[in-house]
């Protein structure tokens, strides 16, 4: 068995584990208060745990503070991932200083309550600080400064943060790669690298490139598999693959399905990164069920595939969702509505995973 592969097989290993300690410390118990045969509602993460998947959600730090929505994060999900805070504009601010405030708030929250750390993200072209972006660094001195982020971020968090995003959003839509500062000034070899620190500053986390609009087979999904079939013949220490997935509704690609497997079977672990499903003003029940439907083909496409570790929507409330602002007209994209109740899309999910 080749490194790479032998590296996914365990990674695989470590992820139904995980999912099996995380159900047993959130099952339903049966409530007596109203009867014996009465149980409470299934969770998603019970249901995702009897699939052996993980089911997580981003995490708004300024909102860990509102009860009924810390109460949701802590009793649905299994898996949280930082919306902001692990990102390199807040982590290092400026050249040397670390702040994982943030970060570690949501790690403690996660160990409070049973749930593994995804982290998200180290190389990244957006909410990265000036000094890098604009720092006049040439091609050795900006992967040193690459290479000490990683270094410093990942071993603060060794043994805590089981998933990192290591490179997001490295490509065009076209496939082409982005002209990033890391790819102008390094060249393609920043991912390798990126890669290669990670995996020396925590030999265990499970290291995933993400990108979004490569849920379908298509232009910018094809150069992602060739880029990561020429990581793995070089030996680079890849273990997963992020589709971030945030859709439109009634526009799933039809080949979700297939394009995850075709990476699965590279012997890579396949995750859903950011899902949501995003819905034009104003959004009606026939929507609403419609989105719902397609939360649960997504869902079910990563049970159907073996080597999905998980799913993870891009927040819980529409009160809170990234939408909005960035698609004005499109909203209503999450699985709980501004009140923090369950839509359709919740039912969607469960039933994904068997629920
Ligand atoms: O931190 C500042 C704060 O100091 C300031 O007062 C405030 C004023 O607007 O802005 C705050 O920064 C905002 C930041 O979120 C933290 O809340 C930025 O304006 C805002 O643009 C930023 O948006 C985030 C976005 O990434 C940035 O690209 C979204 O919350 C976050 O959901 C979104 O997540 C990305 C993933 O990381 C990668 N994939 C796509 C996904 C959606 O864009």
């Amino acid at each position: 068995m080749s490194p790479h592969v032998r590296r996914a097989a365990i990674a695989a290993a470590a992820a139904t584990l995980v999912a099996g300690a995380v159900y047993g410390s959130a099952q339903a118990q049966e409530d007596t208060s109203q009867g014996p045969s009465v149980q409470q509602a299934e969770t998603l993460r019970d249901a995702a745990s009897a699939s052996g998947r993980f089911v997580g959600t981003a995490v708004n730090d300024g909102r860990l503070y509102d009860g009924n929505y810390s109460s949701i994060v802590a009793s649905e999900f299994s898996s949280v991932t930082a919306e902001n805070v692990m990102k390199w504009d807040t982590v290092q601010p400026s050249q040397g200083n670390f702040n994982f405030s943030g970060g570690d708030r949501l790690v403690d929250f996660a160990q409070q309550n049973n749930q593994q750390v995804y982290g998200h993200t180290l190389v990244w072209h957006s909410q990265l600080p000036s000094w890098v972006s604009n720092g006049g660094f040439n091609a050795e001195q900006l992967n040193a400064v690459m290479e000490n982020h990683i270094t410093e971020v990942v071993s603060h968090y060794a043994g805590q943060v089981a998933y990192w995003d290591v490179v997001n959003e490295a490509f065009n839509d076209d496939g082409t790669l982005r002209q990033s500062v890391f790819q102008q000034t390094i060249g393609e070899e920043y991912i390798a690298n990126a890669f290669r620190a990670a995996d020396a500053a925590d030999p265990n986390a499970k290291l995933c490139i993400n990108d979004y609009s490569t849920d379908g087979i298509n232009a910018k999904s094809n150069a992602m598999y060739d880029l990561v079939s020429s990581l793995l013949d070089q030996g680079v220490p890849i273990d997963c693959v992020g589709f971030q997935s945030h859709l439109i509704l009634d526009q799933l690609p039809s080949d979700y399905q297939e394009n995850l497997q075709r990476f699965s079977d590279l012997g890579l672990e396949v995750i859903v990164t950011e899902l949501d499903i995003r819905i034009q003003d104003p959004a009606d029940s026939s929507d609403l069920q419609r989105q719902a439907e397609q939360y649960q083909q997504v869902v079910s496409s990563c049970v159907a595939v073996s080597g999905c570790a998980g799913v993870t929507v891009w927040g819980i409330s529409d009160a809170d969702s990234w939408v909005p602002g960035t698609f004005p007209g499109y909203g209503a994209a999450c699985p709980w509505d501004e009140y923090l109740q369950p839509k359709p899309a919740y039912d969607g999910i469960l039933t994904g995973f068997g629920g």
